[in-house]
Protein backbone atom coordinates (compact mmCIF):
# COMPACT_ATOMS: atom_id res chain seq x y z
CA UNK A 1 0.00 0.00 0.00
CA UNK A 2 1.58 3.18 -0.51
CA UNK A 3 0.91 6.56 1.13
CA UNK A 4 0.99 9.97 0.58
CA UNK A 5 1.39 13.73 1.94
CA UNK A 6 -0.79 16.49 0.94
CA UNK A 7 -1.09 19.62 1.43
CA UNK A 8 -4.74 20.33 1.40
CA UNK A 9 -7.45 22.61 3.24
CA UNK A 10 -11.07 21.88 3.26
CA UNK A 11 -11.59 23.25 -0.02
CA UNK A 12 -8.98 21.27 -2.04
CA UNK A 13 -10.18 17.90 -0.13
CA UNK A 14 -13.44 18.79 -1.78
CA UNK A 15 -12.20 18.08 -5.46
CA UNK A 16 -9.77 15.54 -4.61
CA UNK A 17 -10.94 12.44 -7.22
CA UNK A 18 -10.89 8.81 -5.05
CA UNK A 19 -13.48 6.22 -3.58
CA UNK A 20 -13.41 7.40 -0.14
CA UNK A 21 -12.76 10.73 1.66
CA UNK A 22 -12.07 10.64 5.50
CA UNK A 23 -12.39 13.70 7.25
CA UNK A 24 -11.30 13.97 10.90
CA UNK A 25 -13.36 16.78 12.57
CA UNK A 26 -11.47 18.08 15.70
CA UNK A 27 -13.28 19.41 18.79
CA UNK A 28 -14.06 23.15 18.31
CA UNK A 29 -13.63 23.18 14.26
CA UNK A 30 -13.99 26.11 12.50
CA UNK A 31 -16.15 26.01 8.41
CA UNK A 32 -14.72 27.42 5.57
CA UNK A 33 -16.72 28.50 2.56
CA UNK A 34 -16.71 25.18 0.89
CA UNK A 35 -19.20 22.14 0.47
CA UNK A 36 -17.35 20.15 2.91
CA UNK A 37 -17.15 23.11 5.29
CA UNK A 38 -21.04 23.24 5.03
CA UNK A 39 -21.66 20.11 4.91
CA UNK A 40 -19.69 19.28 8.67
CA UNK A 41 -21.40 22.41 10.10
CA UNK A 42 -25.15 21.27 9.42
CA UNK A 43 -24.20 17.71 10.44
CA UNK A 44 -22.70 18.86 13.74
CA UNK A 45 -25.37 21.30 14.02
CA UNK A 46 -28.07 18.95 13.79
CA UNK A 47 -26.32 16.19 16.04
CA UNK A 48 -25.51 14.05 13.44
CA UNK A 49 -22.15 14.07 14.14
CA UNK A 50 -20.50 14.80 16.72
CA UNK A 51 -16.57 15.73 17.39
CA UNK A 52 -16.14 12.87 19.69
CA UNK A 53 -13.98 10.25 18.45
CA UNK A 54 -15.85 7.12 17.47
CA UNK A 55 -18.94 8.94 16.72
CA UNK A 56 -19.17 9.24 12.33
CA UNK A 57 -21.48 10.34 9.43
CA UNK A 58 -21.16 8.15 6.10
CA UNK A 59 -22.37 9.90 2.70
CA UNK A 60 -22.64 9.00 -0.75
CA UNK A 61 -22.37 11.22 -3.42
CA UNK A 62 -22.60 14.21 -1.77
CA UNK A 63 -23.23 17.91 -3.95
CA UNK A 64 -19.94 19.33 -4.66
CA UNK A 65 -17.88 16.55 -3.38
CA UNK A 66 -15.36 15.07 -6.03
CA UNK A 67 -15.22 11.53 -3.87
CA UNK A 68 -17.88 8.69 -4.23
CA UNK A 69 -17.81 8.31 -0.72
CA UNK A 70 -17.69 10.40 2.10
CA UNK A 71 -17.26 9.55 5.63
CA UNK A 72 -16.54 12.52 8.27
CA UNK A 73 -15.37 11.27 11.56
CA UNK A 74 -14.96 13.06 14.83
CA UNK A 75 -11.23 13.22 16.65
CA UNK A 76 -11.71 15.42 19.73
CA UNK A 77 -8.71 16.49 20.50
CA UNK A 78 -7.11 15.20 17.72
CA UNK A 79 -3.71 13.41 19.25
CA UNK A 80 -2.51 10.08 18.57
CA UNK A 81 -5.24 8.26 20.65
CA UNK A 82 -8.12 10.39 19.06
CA UNK A 83 -6.94 9.15 15.71
CA UNK A 84 -6.68 5.91 16.12
CA UNK A 85 -10.21 5.81 18.40
CA UNK A 86 -11.56 7.89 15.22
CA UNK A 87 -10.63 5.25 12.59
CA UNK A 88 -11.06 2.29 14.77
CA UNK A 89 -14.43 3.09 14.68
CA UNK A 90 -14.72 3.24 10.85
CA UNK A 91 -12.10 0.62 10.45
CA UNK A 92 -14.26 -2.09 8.32
CA UNK A 93 -14.57 0.93 5.41
CA UNK A 94 -10.86 0.51 4.33
CA UNK A 95 -11.74 -3.25 3.49
CA UNK A 96 -14.25 -2.05 1.26
CA UNK A 97 -13.71 -4.07 -1.93
CA UNK A 98 -14.66 -0.56 -3.86
CA UNK A 99 -12.23 1.13 -2.16
CA UNK A 100 -8.87 1.56 -3.81
CA UNK A 101 -8.08 4.87 -3.56
CA UNK A 102 -8.90 6.93 -0.38
CA UNK A 103 -8.00 10.34 0.94
CA UNK A 104 -7.88 11.06 4.64
CA UNK A 105 -8.01 14.64 5.62
CA UNK A 106 -6.87 16.46 8.90
CA UNK A 107 -8.96 19.24 9.56
CA UNK A 108 -7.55 22.03 11.68
CA UNK A 109 -4.17 22.28 13.30
CA UNK A 110 -2.33 19.11 13.32
CA UNK A 111 -1.59 17.68 16.92
CA UNK A 112 1.82 15.87 17.00
CA UNK A 113 1.43 12.14 16.56
CA UNK A 114 -1.45 13.15 14.53
CA UNK A 115 -0.16 11.89 11.02
CA UNK A 116 1.55 9.09 11.92
CA UNK A 117 -1.47 7.34 13.75
CA UNK A 118 -3.54 8.14 10.62
CA UNK A 119 -1.00 6.07 8.29
CA UNK A 120 -0.58 3.60 11.25
CA UNK A 121 -4.02 2.89 11.74
CA UNK A 122 -5.31 3.44 8.57
CA UNK A 123 -2.74 0.52 7.53
CA UNK A 124 -3.86 -1.30 10.55
CA UNK A 125 -7.56 -1.64 9.31
CA UNK A 126 -6.73 -2.18 5.69
CA UNK A 127 -4.59 -5.50 6.63
CA UNK A 128 -5.21 -8.33 5.40
CA UNK A 129 -3.35 -11.51 5.93
CA UNK A 130 -2.66 -13.52 2.75
CA UNK A 131 -0.02 -15.87 3.84
CA UNK A 132 -2.39 -19.02 3.77
CA UNK A 133 -5.21 -17.44 2.42
CA UNK A 134 -6.43 -17.33 -1.17
CA UNK A 135 -4.97 -13.96 -2.94
CA UNK A 136 -8.74 -13.24 -4.09
CA UNK A 137 -9.31 -11.83 -0.37
CA UNK A 138 -6.14 -9.57 -0.80
CA UNK A 139 -6.15 -6.29 0.35
CA UNK A 140 -8.21 -3.70 -2.04
CA UNK A 141 -6.88 -0.28 -0.16
CA UNK A 142 -3.77 0.54 -2.82
CA UNK A 143 -2.72 4.09 -2.35
CA UNK A 144 -3.42 6.38 1.02
CA UNK A 145 -3.47 10.20 0.40
CA UNK A 146 -3.27 11.77 3.91
CA UNK A 147 -4.22 15.47 3.75
CA UNK A 148 -3.08 18.68 6.04
CA UNK A 149 -2.85 21.97 6.64
CA UNK A 150 1.20 22.14 6.36
CA UNK A 151 2.70 19.08 4.57
CA UNK A 152 6.27 20.55 5.13
CA UNK A 153 5.85 20.13 8.96
CA UNK A 154 5.09 16.86 9.29
CA UNK A 155 7.37 15.67 6.27
CA UNK A 156 9.56 13.45 8.83
CA UNK A 157 6.67 11.84 11.30
CA UNK A 158 5.23 10.93 7.96
CA UNK A 159 7.98 9.42 6.44
CA UNK A 160 8.89 7.68 9.76
CA UNK A 161 5.39 6.21 10.15
CA UNK A 162 5.26 4.99 6.90
CA UNK A 163 8.43 3.21 7.71
CA UNK A 164 6.98 1.41 11.12
CA UNK A 165 3.91 0.54 8.46
CA UNK A 166 6.50 -2.09 6.69
CA UNK A 167 7.36 -2.95 9.95
CA UNK A 168 4.83 -3.79 11.74
CA UNK A 169 2.80 -5.41 8.87
CA UNK A 170 5.80 -7.64 8.45
CA UNK A 171 5.92 -8.57 11.99
CA UNK A 172 2.09 -8.91 11.88
CA UNK A 173 2.18 -11.44 8.34
CA UNK A 174 4.99 -13.69 10.62
CA UNK A 175 3.04 -13.60 13.36
CA UNK A 176 -0.03 -14.20 12.12
CA UNK A 177 1.33 -17.78 10.14
CA UNK A 178 0.85 -20.71 11.34
CA UNK A 179 3.00 -22.60 13.08
CA UNK A 180 4.06 -25.08 10.09
CA UNK A 181 4.13 -22.09 7.73
CA UNK A 182 6.87 -19.77 9.82
CA UNK A 183 9.48 -22.96 11.06
CA UNK A 184 12.22 -21.73 12.47
CA UNK A 185 13.80 -22.72 9.56
CA UNK A 186 11.46 -20.33 7.45
CA UNK A 187 12.12 -17.71 10.26
CA UNK A 188 15.63 -17.40 9.50
CA UNK A 189 14.69 -17.27 5.48
CA UNK A 190 12.74 -14.21 6.07
CA UNK A 191 15.66 -12.90 8.31
CA UNK A 192 18.37 -13.61 5.34
CA UNK A 193 15.92 -11.66 3.07
CA UNK A 194 15.82 -8.68 4.93
CA UNK A 195 19.57 -8.71 4.41
CA UNK A 196 19.12 -7.87 1.08
CA UNK A 197 18.64 -4.45 1.87
CA UNK A 198 21.64 -1.88 2.39
CA UNK A 199 23.17 -1.53 5.41
CA UNK A 200 21.78 -4.93 6.69
CA UNK A 201 23.32 -8.98 7.47
CA UNK A 202 21.94 -11.95 8.52
CA UNK A 203 24.03 -15.04 10.04
CA UNK A 204 22.29 -18.03 10.96
CA UNK A 205 23.71 -20.95 12.97
CA UNK A 206 21.76 -24.58 13.30
CA UNK A 207 22.24 -27.15 16.17
CA UNK A 208 25.67 -28.12 15.63
CA UNK A 209 27.04 -24.76 15.87
CA UNK A 210 24.49 -23.46 18.96
CA UNK A 211 25.51 -26.99 20.82
CA UNK A 212 29.34 -26.07 20.58
CA UNK A 213 28.72 -22.61 22.02
CA UNK A 214 27.32 -24.67 25.11
CA UNK A 215 23.52 -22.71 24.66
CA UNK A 216 22.45 -25.75 27.16
CA UNK A 217 18.96 -24.27 28.03
CA UNK A 218 17.98 -23.36 24.55
CA UNK A 219 18.98 -26.77 23.13
CA UNK A 220 17.00 -28.07 25.84
CA UNK A 221 14.08 -26.77 24.39
CA UNK A 222 14.52 -27.35 21.20
CA UNK A 223 15.20 -31.20 22.08
CA UNK A 224 11.02 -32.01 21.90
CA UNK A 225 10.63 -31.25 17.95
CA UNK A 226 11.75 -32.49 14.78
CA UNK A 227 12.05 -29.14 13.48
CA UNK A 228 15.77 -28.21 14.10
CA UNK A 229 16.48 -25.19 15.68
CA UNK A 230 17.72 -21.67 14.26
CA UNK A 231 19.83 -18.85 16.31
CA UNK A 232 19.48 -15.57 14.19
CA UNK A 233 21.59 -12.83 14.03
CA UNK A 234 20.54 -9.68 12.15
CA UNK A 235 22.97 -6.86 11.81
CA UNK A 236 22.16 -2.77 10.49
CA UNK A 237 24.77 -0.73 10.23
CA UNK A 238 24.13 2.62 9.99
CA UNK A 239 27.18 4.78 12.20
CA UNK A 240 30.62 3.49 12.62
CA UNK A 241 31.87 0.26 13.74
CA UNK A 242 33.11 2.04 16.92
CA UNK A 243 29.53 2.94 17.98
CA UNK A 244 28.59 0.58 20.34
CA UNK A 245 25.07 -1.06 19.34
CA UNK A 246 21.56 -1.86 20.49
CA UNK A 247 21.02 -5.49 21.02
CA UNK A 248 17.37 -6.84 20.36
CA UNK A 249 16.48 -10.03 21.21
CA UNK A 250 13.14 -11.98 20.08
CA UNK A 251 11.92 -14.90 21.50
CA UNK A 252 11.46 -17.13 18.73
CA UNK A 253 8.86 -19.63 19.92
CA UNK A 254 7.54 -20.52 16.52
CA UNK A 255 4.50 -23.22 18.53
CA UNK A 256 4.20 -23.65 22.48
CA UNK A 257 2.57 -26.56 23.32
CA UNK A 258 4.01 -26.36 26.77
CA UNK A 259 5.84 -29.72 26.37
CA UNK A 260 5.88 -32.31 28.79
CA UNK A 261 4.24 -29.72 30.97
CA UNK A 262 1.89 -30.14 28.55
CA UNK A 263 -1.12 -26.98 28.02
CA UNK A 264 -5.00 -27.39 27.49
CA UNK A 265 -6.41 -27.55 24.69
CA UNK A 266 -8.53 -24.47 24.46
CA UNK A 267 -7.18 -21.60 22.72
CA UNK A 268 -3.78 -23.59 22.03
CA UNK A 269 -3.79 -22.48 18.20
CA UNK A 270 -2.52 -19.00 19.70
CA UNK A 271 0.85 -20.24 20.66
CA UNK A 272 1.84 -20.06 17.22
CA UNK A 273 1.95 -16.24 18.39
CA UNK A 274 4.90 -17.40 20.66
CA UNK A 275 7.09 -16.27 17.75
CA UNK A 276 5.40 -12.64 18.24
CA UNK A 277 8.52 -11.48 19.82
CA UNK A 278 10.89 -12.66 16.82
CA UNK A 279 8.48 -10.96 14.38
CA UNK A 280 9.13 -7.62 16.25
CA UNK A 281 12.48 -7.60 16.03
CA UNK A 282 12.61 -8.90 12.29
CA UNK A 283 10.25 -6.04 11.31
CA UNK A 284 12.49 -3.27 13.11
CA UNK A 285 15.12 -4.64 10.43
CA UNK A 286 12.33 -4.09 7.95
CA UNK A 287 11.81 -0.67 9.22
CA UNK A 288 15.82 0.24 9.68
CA UNK A 289 16.14 -1.16 6.09
CA UNK A 290 13.84 1.75 4.73
CA UNK A 291 14.95 4.89 7.27
CA UNK A 292 19.30 4.10 7.51
CA UNK A 293 19.18 5.67 10.71
CA UNK A 294 22.82 6.45 11.93
CA UNK A 295 22.92 3.55 14.63
CA UNK A 296 24.41 0.31 15.06
CA UNK A 297 21.87 -2.26 15.70
CA UNK A 298 22.06 -6.03 16.54
CA UNK A 299 18.87 -8.24 16.48
CA UNK A 300 19.22 -11.77 17.98
CA UNK A 301 16.87 -14.34 17.54
CA UNK A 302 16.58 -18.04 18.93
CA UNK A 303 13.88 -19.85 16.95
CA UNK A 304 12.56 -23.88 17.67
CA UNK A 305 9.23 -24.97 19.04
CA UNK A 306 8.32 -26.45 22.31
CA UNK A 307 7.29 -30.09 22.15
CA UNK A 308 6.33 -33.22 23.84
CA UNK A 309 8.08 -36.23 22.67
CA UNK A 310 10.37 -38.74 24.04
CA UNK A 311 13.34 -36.87 23.67
CA UNK A 312 11.70 -33.78 25.16
CA UNK A 313 13.11 -32.53 28.62
CA UNK A 314 11.12 -33.61 31.36
CA UNK A 315 10.45 -31.68 34.93
CA UNK A 316 13.30 -31.88 37.05
CA UNK A 317 15.60 -32.16 34.42
CA UNK A 318 18.98 -29.95 34.99
CA UNK A 319 20.54 -28.61 32.22
CA UNK A 320 23.83 -26.30 32.03
CA UNK A 321 23.41 -22.49 30.38
CA UNK A 322 25.96 -21.09 27.67
CA UNK A 323 26.52 -18.66 31.00
CA UNK A 324 27.51 -21.96 33.24
CA UNK A 325 24.65 -21.47 35.44
CA UNK A 326 22.65 -24.99 35.51
CA UNK A 327 19.21 -24.29 35.56
CA UNK A 328 16.18 -27.18 36.92
CA UNK A 329 13.56 -27.21 35.02
CA UNK A 330 10.72 -27.76 36.73
CA UNK A 331 8.26 -26.74 34.17
CA UNK A 332 8.90 -27.25 30.70
CA UNK A 333 6.16 -24.39 29.60
CA UNK A 334 8.64 -21.94 31.14
CA UNK A 335 10.62 -22.55 28.19
CA UNK A 336 10.77 -18.37 26.81
CA UNK A 337 13.15 -17.39 29.56
CA UNK A 338 15.55 -20.79 28.84
CA UNK A 339 15.60 -20.06 25.24
CA UNK A 340 16.79 -15.96 25.98
CA UNK A 341 19.12 -16.64 28.76
CA UNK A 342 21.55 -18.09 26.42
CA UNK A 343 20.49 -15.69 24.15
CA UNK A 344 21.55 -12.21 26.65
CA UNK A 345 24.54 -14.48 27.51
CA UNK A 346 25.25 -14.05 23.72
CA UNK A 347 24.48 -10.85 23.51
CA UNK A 348 27.34 -9.56 25.93
CA UNK A 349 29.95 -10.56 22.75
CA UNK A 350 29.18 -7.17 21.27
CA UNK A 351 29.67 -4.97 24.31
CA UNK A 352 26.40 -3.54 23.55
CA UNK A 353 25.02 0.48 24.34
CA UNK A 354 21.67 -1.60 25.67
CA UNK A 355 20.08 -4.98 25.40
CA UNK A 356 16.12 -5.08 24.91
CA UNK A 357 15.00 -8.28 24.69
CA UNK A 358 10.94 -8.76 23.45
CA UNK A 359 8.90 -11.63 24.32
CA UNK A 360 5.59 -13.16 24.90
CA UNK A 361 6.51 -14.69 28.12
CA UNK A 362 3.67 -14.78 30.75
CA UNK A 363 -0.16 -15.14 31.41
CA UNK A 364 0.88 -13.59 34.40
CA UNK A 365 1.59 -10.21 32.11
CA UNK A 366 -1.44 -10.70 30.71
CA UNK A 367 -3.16 -10.54 33.95
CA UNK A 368 -1.28 -7.59 35.49
CA UNK A 369 -1.89 -5.42 32.23
CA UNK A 370 -4.39 -6.89 29.57
CA UNK A 371 -3.81 -5.77 26.14
CA UNK A 372 -3.14 -2.24 26.92
CA UNK A 373 0.16 -1.70 27.77
CA UNK A 374 3.15 -3.71 26.83
CA UNK A 375 4.99 -4.95 30.26
CA UNK A 376 8.78 -3.09 30.39
CA UNK A 377 11.51 -4.03 33.24
CA UNK A 378 14.85 -2.45 33.15
CA UNK A 379 17.97 -2.21 34.97
CA UNK A 380 18.97 0.97 33.97
CA UNK A 381 16.40 3.98 34.53
CA UNK A 382 18.15 6.02 31.57
CA UNK A 383 17.03 3.47 28.78
CA UNK A 384 13.66 2.27 30.87
CA UNK A 385 12.49 6.43 30.25
CA UNK A 386 13.01 6.08 26.51
CA UNK A 387 11.06 3.40 26.00
CA UNK A 388 8.45 4.37 28.01
CA UNK A 389 8.88 7.37 26.00
CA UNK A 390 9.23 5.98 22.75
CA UNK A 391 6.00 4.10 23.96
CA UNK A 392 4.03 7.48 24.21
CA UNK A 393 5.34 8.65 21.02
CA UNK A 394 4.56 5.53 18.80
CA UNK A 395 1.40 5.35 20.63
CA UNK A 396 2.74 1.85 21.82
CA UNK A 397 2.62 1.77 25.23
CA UNK A 398 4.10 -0.04 28.10
CA UNK A 399 4.22 0.14 31.84
CA UNK A 400 7.18 -0.32 33.92
CA UNK A 401 6.86 -3.09 36.29
CA UNK A 402 9.61 -3.61 39.50
CA UNK A 403 13.06 -6.18 39.81
CA UNK A 404 13.68 -5.86 43.78
CA UNK A 405 15.46 -8.96 44.51
CA UNK A 406 12.81 -10.49 46.35
CA UNK A 407 11.18 -11.76 43.77
CA UNK A 408 13.85 -14.08 43.24
CA UNK A 409 13.26 -15.85 46.20
CA UNK A 410 10.98 -18.75 44.75
CA UNK A 411 13.83 -18.97 42.05
CA UNK A 412 15.59 -20.98 44.34
CA UNK A 413 16.32 -24.72 43.98
CA UNK A 414 17.50 -27.81 45.67
CA UNK A 415 19.70 -29.35 42.57
CA UNK A 416 20.76 -26.19 40.34
CA UNK A 417 21.92 -22.62 40.77
CA UNK A 418 18.47 -21.76 39.91
CA UNK A 419 14.78 -22.88 39.14
CA UNK A 420 12.90 -21.97 36.07
CA UNK A 421 10.10 -21.25 37.41
CA UNK A 422 8.52 -19.62 40.92
CA UNK A 423 5.16 -20.36 41.69
CA UNK A 424 2.08 -18.43 40.48
CA UNK A 425 2.07 -15.04 42.54
CA UNK A 426 3.73 -11.88 40.36
CA UNK A 427 4.94 -14.80 37.62
CA UNK A 428 6.02 -11.77 35.27
CA UNK A 429 8.05 -10.49 37.71
CA UNK A 430 9.64 -13.51 38.56
CA UNK A 431 10.13 -14.44 34.80
CA UNK A 432 11.99 -11.05 34.29
CA UNK A 433 14.59 -11.69 37.96
CA UNK A 434 15.12 -15.21 36.10
CA UNK A 435 16.43 -13.37 32.96
CA UNK A 436 18.48 -10.79 34.90
CA UNK A 437 20.36 -13.41 36.02
CA UNK A 438 22.06 -13.83 33.19
CA UNK A 439 22.13 -10.15 31.76
CA UNK A 440 25.98 -9.01 31.83
CA UNK A 441 27.66 -5.64 32.21
CA UNK A 442 25.16 -3.17 29.94
CA UNK A 443 21.91 -1.84 30.38
CA UNK A 444 19.21 -4.39 29.98
CA UNK A 445 15.33 -3.93 29.60
CA UNK A 446 13.01 -6.76 28.96
CA UNK A 447 9.32 -6.19 27.19
CA UNK A 448 6.92 -8.81 27.78
CA UNK A 449 4.28 -8.68 25.40
CA UNK A 450 2.25 -11.65 26.09
CA UNK A 451 -0.74 -9.41 26.22
CA UNK A 452 -0.32 -6.70 23.70
CA UNK A 453 0.82 -9.05 20.67
CA UNK A 454 -1.96 -10.47 19.37
CA UNK A 455 -5.61 -10.27 20.00
CA UNK A 456 -7.90 -12.87 20.82
CA UNK A 457 -11.43 -13.66 19.63
CA UNK A 458 -13.43 -11.56 16.90
CA UNK A 459 -10.57 -10.00 15.96
CA UNK A 460 -7.88 -12.37 16.44
CA UNK A 461 -4.49 -11.86 14.91
CA UNK A 462 -1.16 -10.28 15.60
CA UNK A 463 -0.70 -6.53 16.26
CA UNK A 464 2.94 -6.25 15.10
CA UNK A 465 3.58 -4.41 18.52
CA UNK A 466 6.22 -3.38 19.98
CA UNK A 467 7.75 -2.45 16.25
CA UNK A 468 6.13 0.93 16.47
CA UNK A 469 7.76 1.88 20.20
CA UNK A 470 11.03 0.05 18.89
CA UNK A 471 11.26 1.80 15.98
CA UNK A 472 11.06 5.22 17.77
CA UNK A 473 13.45 4.00 20.97
CA UNK A 474 16.21 3.60 17.93
CA UNK A 475 15.84 6.77 15.93
CA UNK A 476 15.64 8.36 19.32
CA UNK A 477 19.20 6.78 19.92
CA UNK A 478 20.30 7.92 16.06
CA UNK A 479 19.96 11.55 16.60
CA UNK A 480 23.23 11.09 19.39
CA UNK A 481 25.07 9.33 16.56
CA UNK A 482 26.89 10.86 13.56
CA UNK A 483 25.92 8.67 10.20
CA UNK A 484 27.88 6.72 8.25
CA UNK A 485 25.52 6.72 5.18
CA UNK A 486 23.35 9.75 3.88
CA UNK A 487 19.73 8.43 4.40
CA UNK A 488 17.65 7.58 1.70
CA UNK A 489 15.60 10.45 0.43
N1 LIG B 1 4.19 -18.41 25.82
C1 LIG B 1 3.78 -18.58 27.15
C2 LIG B 1 3.20 -17.31 27.76
C3 LIG B 1 1.80 -16.95 27.34
C4 LIG B 1 0.73 -17.66 27.79
C5 LIG B 1 1.59 -15.86 26.54
C6 LIG B 1 -0.55 -17.29 27.43
C7 LIG B 1 0.31 -15.47 26.20
C8 LIG B 1 -0.76 -16.19 26.63
C9 LIG B 1 4.95 -19.01 28.03
O1 LIG B 1 5.88 -19.82 27.41
C10 LIG B 1 4.37 -19.79 29.16
O2 LIG B 1 3.84 -20.82 28.91
N2 LIG B 1 4.49 -19.26 30.37
C11 LIG B 1 3.96 -19.88 31.52
C12 LIG B 1 4.99 -19.77 32.61
C13 LIG B 1 4.65 -20.58 33.83
C14 LIG B 1 4.78 -22.06 33.52
C15 LIG B 1 5.58 -20.19 34.94
C16 LIG B 1 2.66 -19.16 31.91
O3 LIG B 1 2.61 -17.94 31.77
O4 LIG B 1 1.73 -19.83 32.26
MN1 LIG C 1 5.35 -21.88 27.53
ZN1 LIG D 1 6.04 -19.61 25.39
Amino acid sequence: MNFDLKTLDLSGAVSEKCDLLVLLVPEGFQPGADALSTLVALALKNKDLETEPGKHLQLYHAPGIAARRVVLAGMGKGDARAVRQALAAIGPVFKAGAVKRAVVCLAGVVRPGAVASVVQNVAHASYVYTTTKPKAEARTLGRVVVGVADADGVADAFAHAVAVVAGVEYAREWGNRPANHATPALLADAAKALAKHPGVQCKVMGPAEVSRLGMGAFLAVARGSEEPLRFIELRYSGAAKTQAPVVLVGKGITFDTGGISIKPAPEMDEMKFDMCGAASVLGVFRALAELQPAINVVGLVPACENMPDGRAIKPGDVVTSMSGQTIEILNTDAEGRLILCDTLTYAARYKPAAVVDIATLTGACVIALGGVRSGMFATDDALADALLQAGEAADDLCWRLPLDEDYAEGLKSHFADVGNVAGRPGGAVTAAKFLQRFVGEFPWAHLDIAGTAWKSGAAKGATGRPVGLLVHYLLGQAAKVPARRAPKA
